[in-house]
């Protein structure tokens, strides 16, 4: 057997990044973290990016796991796993603030991250929940950065982390909070690759959403970014 087939056949990995479309309704979501969370994240997206870059037994962080998506995906695929929040809602949480994570420098294998992406979804009472900032305000993205800088410095040299990050359209004004986080990722992180996130369901293509576009005069438009940037 060639060295390529070798390999192939070693790997069970799946390149593609479509999922099964009920979203919501998919068992994944149903079976991997606290499914009514707001804003839970996708767990097939965060399996891809533990499978292609982190071995079994490998250390993978979230420091704001939110209903614990990532916990559940590590785990099913036999890797440790430490899950951060202000906001608990399960007991494998811990809790903490995401600008001061305490574990070692170079002590991690894989970070994801899927922070808040503006003021515009009430997580907790927690004065020190960034999702209380609005991604308007340059302080948004100087206190994200603080957490990028946690994460480099907690990350091994040369491995890889996914943050997770969305436009906002709201009051006729577009802020384009994945370009500036961008910016400020860039100090910590060498770019690796961008995926853009949509869903096959998207719930603006409707009737009273394009009404609501013409009307107001905006795009019907849905994604998030997915930045894979490795520790340089
Ligand atoms: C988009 S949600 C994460 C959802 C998560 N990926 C999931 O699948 O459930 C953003 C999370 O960031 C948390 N958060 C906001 N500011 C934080 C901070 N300073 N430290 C830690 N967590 C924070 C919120 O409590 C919220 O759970």
């Amino acid at each position: 057997m060639s060295q390529v087939a070798t390999l192939f056949s070693k790997t069970k990995i799946d390149y593609s990044w479509s999922f099964s479309d009920k979203t919501r309704k998919d068992t994944a979501y149903i079976t991997h973290g606290y499914h009514r969370y707001p804003a839970k994240f996708i767990p097939q997206i965060v399996s891809r990016l533990v499978e292609k870059y982190t071995n079994e037994g490998d250390l993978i962080v979230d420091p704001m796991c939110g209903s614990g998506t990532t916990i559940d995906v590590a785990k099913e695929i036999k890797r440790k796993v430490i899950g951060y929040d202000l906001n608990i809602v399960r007991p494998d949480v811990i809790k903490n603030d995401s600008r001061a994570i305490p574990l070692e420098e170079n002590s991690v294998d894989f970070v994801f991250i899927d922070p808040p992406y503006s003021d515009n979804i009430k997580y907790s009472n927690d004065e020190r929940c960034i999702g209380k900032i609005s991604c308007e305000k340059i302080e948004f993205y100087d206190e994200l950065e603080k957490t990028a800088s946690e994460i480099a410095r907690i990350l091994k040299p040369d491995k890889v982390m996914g943050w997770v990050i969305a436009d906002q359209w709201i009051k006729k004004k577009f802020t384009a909070v994945g370009f500036l986080m961008w910016q400020r990722l860039e100090k910590y992180f060498e770019p690796m690759d961008i995926v853009c996130i949509t869903r096959h369901n998207q719930t603006s293509n409707t009737g009273v959403w394009h009404n609501r576009a013409r009307q107001f005069n905006f795009y019907l438009r849905g994604f998030k970014y997915l930045f894979i940037m490795k520790k340089s």
